[in-house]
């Protein structure tokens, strides 16, 4: 059940180091830099050859295709278009017989998703699956996959499907640069020795509940939030925008860091939260530049900074620390203190955290 936990939602928050590495188990061997996904293994050769990768998905799922996205452009230099299933059905998708695609779902009952999926088939595309539920329609409707071993999610926010979605993707994207020969020897040991680090980072992530908990006390009657990232963050920013609107029934969005100065930025006053996801990686100094510009308006800061961080803990007001990790590895563990934010943001607002109002575990119907 539970297991000791108030709910599942924060149950599954906790397992995550276990089914992050149950997703890579018996598939990843850093030792002899083995890497091998039963399911792809007949595909490699068809994704090498391929220009394009579309990727379907819905809601948290199709975030973990926008993080798919930018690992696969880095690591594998392949086109991929990440695509809202319910958006590809309904247009009339340009997709031809050379083209793969990976269509992401927890559930794998998705109907907009499992719609897609038959539209593109039906044009001849190979259609990969990422699911974590066995014998699911999807899983069934695909050519081949790979499933997430999250183990049963029951939260209605999705945690650590997202987390295992993200392995299974970046093993795939590695696995295809290897094959590709776009990645050097060395680097793909180096992402093999980090990706199994993983679990004991998000861990480590875990001793700062307690003060995610005091700035979600802090911030638990806010009306907005905003969420920034850039590169591999920016999809994390969604993810976290999205879960905290779906159980606390708070208003909040994501955006790249960038876009802010577009619109956005005209919302910061000293009313309004802004999370940034401000790791260091390659566009750390951009994201400094980006927090100066919102403490310029008196937003009020909370930011996800790499451990030992002495610069931005001055500049803002809440820092979060997570473990240094390579940069494609980042949405692993920045999107571990957005997921226990708005658990506590909602918990401490008295939401039915595990059943949010007007949603379903899997949506079967368009
Ligand atoms: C978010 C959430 C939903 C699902 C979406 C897709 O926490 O749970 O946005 O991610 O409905 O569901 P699956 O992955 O089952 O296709």
């Amino acid at each position: 059940e539970k297991g000791g936990y108030d709910h599942f939602m924060i149950k599954e928050i906790f397992e995550q180091p276990r089914s992050i590495a149950d997703s890579m188990r018996g598939r990843l061997r850093a030792d002899d830099a083995h890497l091998q996904l039963g399911g792809l293994n007949d595909y490699l050769d068809k994704l090498a050859q391929s220009d394009r990768v579309v990727i379907v998905g819905c809601g948290t799922s199709w975030h973990a295709g926008l993080v798919a996205e930018y690992l696969f452009e880095e690591l594998a230099r392949i086109n991929v278009e990440v695509e809202y299933a319910s958006e590809f059905r309904y247009r009339n998708p340009v997709i031809k017989e050379n083209d793969i695609v990976i269509a992401i779902s927890q559930s794998g009952e998705t109907a907009d998703t499992l719609a897609a999926i038959e539209l593109a088939k039906s044009k001849g595309a190979t259609i990969f699956g990422v699911c974590n539920v066995v014998g699911s329609s999807i899983a069934r409707a695909t050519h081949a996959g790979a499933y997430t071993h999250a183990g049963p999610e029951i939260g209605v926010a999705s945690t650590k499907a997202f987390t295992a979605q993200v392995t299974v993707l970046t093993l795939m994207a590695i696995a295809l640069a290897k094959r590709k020969g776009t990645i050097s020897e060395e680097t793909y040991r180096q992402l093999l020795i980090e990706l199994e680090t993983i679990p004991a980072k998000v861990e480590k992530v875990f001793e700062n509940a307690a003060k995610i908990k005091e700035i979600a006390f802090i911030f638990t009657y806010a009306r907005n939030f905003i969420y920034l990232g850039r590169g591999f963050n920016f999809p994390v920013a969604l993810e976290g925008a999205l879960k905290l609107k779906e159980i606390s029934y708070i208003h909040a969005e994501g955006y790249p860091a960038a876009e802010m100065k577009h619109g956005p930025i005209a919302l910061i006053d000293e009313d309004m939260p802004v999370v940034f996801l401000a790791t260091k990686d390659s566009s750390y100094e951009k994201i400094v530049s980006n927090i100066q510009e919102v403490k310029a308006r008196k937003g009020r800061v909370i930011a996800i900074v790499t451990e030992g961080d002495t610069l931005i803990p001055g500049m803002v007001d809440f820092v979060i620390e997570v473990p240094d990790t390579h940069e494609i590895l980042t949405p692993l563990v920045s999107v571990i203190p957005l997921q226990l934010l708005s658990y506590y943001i909602a918990v401490m607002r008295g939401r039915n955290v595990d059943q949010p109002r007007n949603l379903a575990k899997s949506v079967t119907v368009e």
